[in-house]
């Protein structure tokens, strides 16, 4: 597929999204969750209805400030998660989606991440409202890089964004560019999220200059 080219099936959400969420509707929901990439303006709210005898997703809704990958990928995965149990909706990964949607160009790839991080806060906003603590997944993202505060979170962002060796991670965070004592977790999370993303093909992580140290 060429770079920007869109599969028939992600133009067919894009044109008609699902379950788009109609302030006017009154559609009343059990969990909500939010997430937001500041970076891009992009922001993505999810809404579950939820049977509590079965944990599962009965009905959802959700609504974005996003791109035309953001809708598309998030409508995808409105319809795949009704009737599915919450731990297994919460294990959906944006490759998953990707493979619904026939393919999203790489430099969207992040895009597809704002409905399935959206709908994990839903499902741990239901937990937690539930008193069902033991059940919540989500945790802090980890300091990698202590001299610059480099989270996890953010090399996994930046992976998205196009980091591809640990040079360009560099570029973009800036981990690892003073004491280096970092350096091979970085760029141990570098390689787990490019095969995460993008496969083993993507993988170039050993190959990255390093920046010299400050
Ligand atoms: S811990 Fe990352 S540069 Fe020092």
């Amino acid at each position: 597929m060429s770079s920007w080219l869109y599969s028939d099936k992600v133009k067919a959400h894009f044109m008609d999204p699902k379950n788009i969420m109609f302030d006017d509707e009154g559609f009343e929901y059990d969990a909500v969750g939010t997430t937001g990439n500041i970076k891009c303006g992009d922001e993505m709210t999810f809404y579950l209805k939820i049977d509590p005898e079965t944990l599962t997703v009965t009905d959802c809704r959700w609504k974005t400030f996003g791109c035309a990958s953001a809708i598309a990928s998030t409508s995808v995965l409105s319809e795949m998660i009704k009737g599915m149990k919450l731990d297994d909706a919460y294990s959906i990964s944006n490759v998953d989606i990707m493979k619904e949607l026939g393919g999203l160009p790489e430099n969207k790839v992040h895009c597809s991440v704002l409905g399935d991080k959206a709908l994990q806060k839903a499902i741990d906003n239901y937990y937690r409202s539930r008193g069902m603590d033991d059940r919540v997944h989500e945790t802090e993202s980890r300091i990698i890089c202590r001299c610059l505060n480099v989270s996890e979170e953010e090399i996994e962002h930046a992976v998205l964004e196009g980091a591809r060796n640990y040079y360009q991670l560099q570029e973009m965070t800036k981990v690892g560019t003073s004491c280096g004592q970092c350096e091979e977790e970085a760029r141990e999370r570098l390689a787990f999220y490019i095969e995460k993303h993008f496969g083993n093909d993507s993988k170039d992580s050993a190959q990255g200059r390093k920046l010299p140290g400050r």
